[in-house]
């Protein structure tokens, strides 16, 4: 059940929490600003670019606390409401530190009905947290999201952003545990979806390091 749900009282976040990153690593080197030039060059003003830019900026960073959004929002010379808008719209974009891998387990319409909570209650006792939470040793996230686009292989979830494991029993979820322990994805995972290939020219996601094994890469050409 969605948090809100469960919980209908929403507590607002800290206006001003104490900064994770000082000064001096708050900053995008050369190399990063001029690959952020680039993105900006090819929309008609720089709020087009600001997902590519939080995307970079959580690959450098970790997670988007607020003042990582600030540094986005400078650097494309837009306001922080509007970065902060985007990052909070999108659960791909964390605004927590999260655990070291992150699993997105989808309870939308077709998970729900073939188990996708039975599933995130399994992992939610097999790992000792609530959906939201990351286990104390820091191994993982697990957190409850909307439709992921792969709802033919329900019920699935996404690992880190990266593979999704598709048609996921508990001995699947099992397998996936301890593989992820071991620092390896089982092959089971990472299954291309077909309109990855075929209809959208492999332009679905941008973690090129998890997707080699995919006949197309899955990014767009044009923002390489
Ligand atoms: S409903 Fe789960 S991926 Fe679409």
């Amino acid at each position: 059940m969605a948090d809100f749900i469960r919980n209908p009282v929403v507590t607002l976040p800290d206006r001003n929490p104490a900064p994770h990153f000082c000064e001096q690593e708050l900053a995008f080197t050369e190399e990063e600003k001029t690959k952020i030039a680039r993105w900006v060059s090819q929309y008609p003003t720089p709020d087009g670019a600001v997902m590519w830019t939080l995307w970079l900026a959580q690959e450098k960073f970790g997670f988007l606390p607020p003042e990582v959004l600030r540094l986005v929002g400078e650097e494309l010379g837009i306001p922080y409401a509007q970065v902060y808008g985007v990052a909070t719209f999108y659960t791909q974009y964390y605004k927590q530190k999260k655990g070291v891998c992150v699993l997105d387990v989808c309870t939308c319409f077709s998970c729900q009905f073939t188990g996708g909570y039975d599933l995130l209650h399994y992992l939610e006792e097999k790992l000792g947290i609530h959906a939201g939470e990351t286990t104390a040793d820091g191994c993982f996230t697990l957190q409850e999201v909307e439709c992921l686009g792969a709802c033919g292989s329900a019920p699935m979830l996404q690992v880190s952003n990266g593979p999704f494991v598709h048609c996921v029993t508990r001995a699947r979820a099992d397998a996936l545990i301890d593989a992820l322990k071991a620092g390896r994805m089982p092959e089971f995972a990472s299954v291309t979806l077909p309109q990855d290939e075929d209809e959208l020219g492999g332009n679905r996601r941008t973690d090129v390091a998890f997707c080699e094994r995919y006949a197309t890469l899955p990014i767009a050409k044009h923002t390489r």
